[in-house]
């Protein structure tokens, strides 16, 4: 997939096409992750219950989904349920479950024609035993695509991410003396994936919510005050516009501009 495909797949005439036109391929960002934010202020703003913001919402993940794999990103990360989501009222954290699970019946054909490669990052085995089993399903049939790695984070928390990562080295027989931030990045759940560059946050909230708390060291962070079933692809691409436009130092110096080059 590449930037082409995705101006093919766009309308002609559609805004988002001049939007496509400014990003530049060769400065993609590898993996982006995003914080959707805002369902429940999305239905109250329009006097319904707050899971019909959820609901809506999975029209959001459709659409960023596959521009991200028509983009050609590498990873695609979306944070859909936390170790604090299960504060919420039972009746919202089930519907939340049943979306979940409908979801990935539905989608399963547009995963697999979109070559992207379905995977779980948290603790899985918090989830119930029907909703593991699709997880469990959808993973494994797209387990040969080569294309977008689109992880949904599920029961996951940042900080209990990084104690199982503890744990797993701590038995893994690696010797004390050879951990190191690389070796000790290869357990957490994203190992061996690319850290994200981008960090979406939507709904105007300036937090990080406990999410890939050792990955996003060096993400460029890009809050918008959309909420996140108002959220489209021209908000993506709207995102990626912005990170290309950032100077990402890494805790070094800005390189000097030579000279007549701007
Ligand atoms: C935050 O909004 C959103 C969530 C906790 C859940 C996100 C879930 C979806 C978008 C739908 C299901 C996802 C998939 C992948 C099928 P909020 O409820 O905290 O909103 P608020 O801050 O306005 O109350």
């Amino acid at each position: 997939m590449s930037l082409d495909q995705l101006m093919a797949w766009i309308p002609p005439g559609s805004p988002d096409l001049e939007l496509a036109r400014q990003i530049q391929p060769d400065r993609l960002p590898q993996h982006v992750a995003i914080i959707m934010d805002g369902n429940g202020r999305w239905a109250g703003k329009r006097h319904l219950p707050r899971v019909e913001g959820h609901r809506a919402g999975i029209q959001s993940v459709r659409e960023v989904l596959e521009t991200s794999a028509r983009l050609g990103l590498k990873v695609l990360t979306l944070y859909a349920f936390s170790v604090e989501n299960w504060k919420r009222p039972a009746a919202e954290v089930g519907t939340l479950m049943m979306l979940l699970k409908r979801y990935l019946r539905s989608e399963l054909a547009t995963l697999l024609e979109n070559n992207i490669r379905f995977h779980v990052i948290g603790r899985p085995e918090g989830l119930a035993p029907d909703i593991r089993a699709e997880l469990d399903d959808a993973a494994c049939q797209t387990s040969g695509n080569s294309g977008l790695l689109f992880n949904i984070a599920l029961n996951y928390g940042g900080r209990a991410e990084i104690v199982d990562a503890v744990r797993t080295a701590m038995t893994s027989g690696l010797a004390p003396a050879d951990l190191d931030e690389e070796s000790f990045a290869r357990f957490l759940y994203t190992g061996g994936q690319p850290d994200p560059d981008l960090l979406i946050r939507t709904s105007g909230e300036m937090r990080v919510s406990n999410f890939l708390l050792w990955q996003i060291a060096y993400a460029e962070i890009y809050v918008t005050d959309t909420l996140w079933p108002d959220f489209r692809r021209r908000d993506l691409l709207e995102a990626i516009v912005a990170y290309q436009k950032r100077d990402r130092r890494y805790g070094g110096i800005a390189p000097p501009v030579a000279a007549g080059v701007k």
